[in-house]
């Protein structure tokens, strides 16, 4: 092999070998889904859905109202076993795991450890009735941590982290604001260092200028943390803003998927031009 060939990017190993460079992007996937599909009715939820996610990355589903994104985050964050299709994600240290395979416990595990779930209402993400610092605290201690002084000292980190006056810590979150409540359900999702995190229209519940805040944190706190994501939004700002990727759904199936540039820019499909031009929106 000469110099050139053996400094060729990774993606040109596959025509040296096939095999290998195949095995290697695989290897290095964190979530592959393989024609899921979930239906309510004729185009009704989401259908024959394949992409690999990659570590790091942030993955948006884009589309209009009933397209099927939400019932597509919810299969593939465990929560709806799909009517066909398979669900893979990369543990860390004990290889792939069929998610719909895997029991019951193991999933519910993930969900309270390797993974967050943002909700769009943060009522539903929240204990609305515990402490903020509870709230943030409760999956430290699903993960085995016990020591009290430590769990209060991570929690008001992350209040700081989200912005919200550490005064607060022993608040309950009915009494915050959309806004707070929204960032303090983020602080719980990512206090316990969460490899993978869905999010259901992050903002999309909120005034415009809460949302901004909102989306300039999280903007910041996916690229310090290096978060892998698989975000929800109707919203193309958002999109643009937040992610990688993008996968555009249209009535229940994917029908454009690219750079978010790329497709936020020159989008190819019919579909996409109308939803980019906005028409789709009004
Ligand atoms: N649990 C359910 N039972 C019946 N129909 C559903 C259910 N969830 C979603 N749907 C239908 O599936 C379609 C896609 O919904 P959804 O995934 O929520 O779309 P989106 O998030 O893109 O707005 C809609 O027509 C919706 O009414
Ligand atoms: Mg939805």
């Amino acid at each position: 092999m000469n110099m050139n060939a053996a400094l060729a990017p990774a993606a040109g190993l596959s025509e040296w070998f096939p095999e290998e460079g195949e095995d290697r992007r695989a290897r290095q996937a964190l979530m592959r889904a393989e024609g899921v599909t979930r239906l309510f009715g004729p185009e009704k939820g989401c259908q024959d859905i394949s992409f690999t996610l990659y570590p790091g990355e942030v993955l948006g589903l884009v589309g209009e109202s009933g397209s099927g994104k939400s019932t597509l985050l919810s299969v593939l964050s465990g929560r709806t076993p799909p009517d066909r299709g398979r669900v893979h994600y990369r543990k860390d240290d004990s290889g792939w795991l069929d998610v719909y395979q895997a029991e019951e416990a193991v999933r519910r595990r993930l969900l309270r450890t390797e993974w967050g779930f943002v909700e769009q209402n943060p009522r539903d993400g929240l204990r609305m009735s515990v402490s903020a610092g509870a709230n943030i605290g409760e999956r430290l201690m699903a993960q085995g941590l016990r020591h009290y002084g430590q769990l209060r000292r991570t929690a008001l980190d992350w209040l700081r982290q989200v912005e919200i006056d550490a005064a607060r810590i022993d608040d309950a979150p009915q009494s915050f604001s959309g806004g707070m409540q929204q960032r303090l359900q983020i602080a719980r999702n990512l206090v316990s260092s969460p490899r993978l995190v869905f999010m259901d229209e992050p903002t999309g519940g909120l005034d415009v200028s809460v949302q901004a805040r909102i989306l300039d944190l999280l903007r910041g706190l996916v690229r310090e943390l290096g978060l892998s994501v698989i975000l929800v939004t109707h919203d193309l700002a958002v999109a643009r803003l937040l992610a990688d990727r993008l996968l555009v759904m249209r009535r229940s199936r994917i029908v454009e998927s690219g750079l978010t540039d790329q497709i936020l820019d020159d989008p190819q499909h019919p579909y996409s031009q109308l939803l980019v031009s906005s028409v789709l929106q009004a």
